[in-house]
């Protein structure tokens, strides 16, 4: 519970942001979902949008829904294996991009939120979280996914790979060879490979690691 104990404490402090402007127009603070002590990857979004605001969960609306099939053919936990978070805390009225300003308000918690879970891996979720921590702040997902990279958060060094944001898979319904819905499924099979190994189960009970490795 060492993880959790430090994260309740920004998320405190996160819940009574009033920093900028988004503090106005938010019903609830979307802090974080996932199991901060089994986790080892840490999936960063741009923001929350009217479903993520009214539950107070990221990814819980419509891209949230078509993100947790990926995860789920992928074999990837939702629950165990992914800390997930978003870029900005609170909602962007209209759903908007959140302005430099917004961000660089909140990067306090993000940073946080990195620092404590020190993850095996960072995956970027679409061109916002992305370019918040790329030099280049017009970078496209569709150039650079799929490769891993170095980012240096709080002077430490976390292996990352960027991936299409769910809400740009659901304008792209194609399942051709190079579409990017197949391009997600072969990026996060790489991840589950690379990062969770091969194995089938996933749970906090020690005693199903030996399951694990059947
Ligand atoms: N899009 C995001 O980037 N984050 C959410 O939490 C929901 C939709």
């Amino acid at each position: 519970m060492i993880k959790k104990g430090c994260l309740d404490i920004v998320q405190a402090k996160c819940e009574n942001c009033t920093d900028c402007i988004l503090a106005k127009t938010r019903k609830n603070v979307v802090f974080s979902d996932g199991n901060p002590e089994t986790a080892r990857i840490v999936l960063i979004g741009e923001a929350p949008g009217e479903t993520e605001d009214e539950t107070g969960k990221p990814f819980v609306g419509r891209a949230g829904k078509l993100l947790n099939q990926f995860l789920e053919e992928a074999g990837i936990s939702r629950e165990n294996d992914l800390y997930i978070i978003n870029t900005v805390k609170c909602r962007p009225p209209e759903n908007r991009v959140p302005t430099d300003v917004e961000k660089a308000l909140c990067e306090r918690y993000l940073t946080a939120q990195i620092d404590i879970m020190n993850p095996q891996a960072i995956i970027f979720c679409g061109a916002t979280s992305l370019r918040s921590f790329w030099e280049d702040k017009k970078v496209q997902i569709s150039k650079v996914r799929g490769n891993w990279f170095n980012v240096t958060v709080n002077g430490k060094e976390y292996r990352a790979m960027a991936i299409f944001h769910p809400s740009y898979l659901l304008r792209n319904h194609s399942m051709e060879e190079g579409s990017p819905r197949r391009l997600m499924q072969h990026d996060l099979s790489v991840i589950k490979s690379e990062i969770l190994g091969d194995r089938q189960e996933c749970s906090t009970n020690p005693f199903n690691k030996e399951l694990a490795l059947v």
